[in-house]
């Protein structure tokens, strides 16, 4: 009967008939979705918080749906820890996913300043932008144990810390490339902690005001790309952000309901249309 009146109105509205047959198809085409597509279609919580989405992932959300800085650990009733690729962790206190704000907190503070016991952390950070491009952060450079020379500026003696034992530093990020003499060769390791650039100006070197400075809750901007948000340009053209996990520094990817695409969803409409017509065709005339 159905089949009938469509075959009816086919006759007199072709095209509108094509176009409404597609959009009833196209509401029951989410099996075919590209899996990722799918995985990360679903919003997911973490700890205290729910609806998450994009750039955040961890738990039972997989790395292709975030951006590799902003995976949560997550646990039941509790605010999620972000970690950062040199293995600090920070508790997530507040989030505002339409503003993209979030405000952090260092996890042990005073862990990091004149550490006696070993730390489970990288000495080799890797990436500067620790939470995306927050232009209002700035890398705290903590220089343990270094061997200096008599010839060492006596500039940088300013930005020596009090009270640890072995000759220590602070820094931006600034103060590591001028200082010049001062690398991972002469300090045995180098703690790099991303601030409020504000809290600069308050360190002197004394101990207890850098483990104030660290033990601060303070609101990061985490746009995740430099310029016009790459994210919303995919999410206009329907897609969901996500990351290429072939790529060694896991490029963006925008996920599609067809297939992955670099920026954005290409050819939709044309894909329906060649991949349904012949079917339509065949149940109207077939
Ligand atoms: C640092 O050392 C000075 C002198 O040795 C002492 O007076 C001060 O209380 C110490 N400060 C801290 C935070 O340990
Ligand atoms: C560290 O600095 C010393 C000179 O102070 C230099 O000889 C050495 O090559 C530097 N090492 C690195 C890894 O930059
Ligand atoms: C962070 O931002 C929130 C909301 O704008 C504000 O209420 C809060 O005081 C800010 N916190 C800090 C530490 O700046
Ligand atoms: C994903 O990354 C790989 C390796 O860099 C690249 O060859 C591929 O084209 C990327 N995929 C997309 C859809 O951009």
């Amino acid at each position: 009967m159905a089949a009938h009146l469509l075959l009816l109105l086919y006759h007199h509205r072709p095209v509108t008939t094509v176009f409404f047959v597609l959009i009833l198809l196209s509401t029951s085409y989410g099996d075919g979705d590209n899996k990722e597509y799918r995985a990360c279609k679903k919003h997911f919580n973490c700890g205290v918080f729910s609806d998450l989405s994009y750039p955040f992932w961890g738990g039972d959300r997989p790395e292709f749906c975030g951006h590799k800085g902003f995976e949560l650990k997550c646990e039941k009733d509790q605010l999620p820890i972000i970690a950062t690729d040199q293995k600090l962790e920070f508790r997530l206190s507040l989030l505002h996913q339409p503003s993209r704000m979030m405000t952090l907190q260092l996890e042990n503070p005073t862990d990091y300043i004149c550490p006696t016991k070993s730390l489970a952390i990288s000495n080799t950070p890797s990436d500067i932008h620790a939470f995306g491009y927050d232009l209002n952060l700035q890398n705290l450079n903590l220089l343990y144990s270094c061997t200096v020379s008599s010839s060492t500026p006596s500039t940088l003696q300013k930005n020596r810390i009090s009270n640890c034992s072995g000759i220590s530093f602070y820094g931006s990020d600034e103060f590591l490339e001028n200082s010049g003499v001062l690398n991972h060769t002469q300090c045995s390791f180098i703690i790099k902690i991303p601030i409020p650039s504000a809290s600069f100006d308050r360190l002197t070197g004394d101990r207890a005001e850098l483990e104030r400075v660290l033990a601060e809750k303070f609101n990061v901007s985490y746009k995740y790309d430099e310029g016009p948000s790459i994210c919303d340009a995919c999410m206009a053209s329907r897609g969901i952000c996500g990351a290429n996990m072939s790529d060694p520094s896991r490029e963006f990817l925008c996920l599609c309901r067809d297939h992955p695409y670099s920026f954005v969803c290409k050819g939709m409409i044309a894909k329906f249309i060649l991949d349904l017509l012949p079917s339509f065709l065949s149940a109207t005339f077939g």
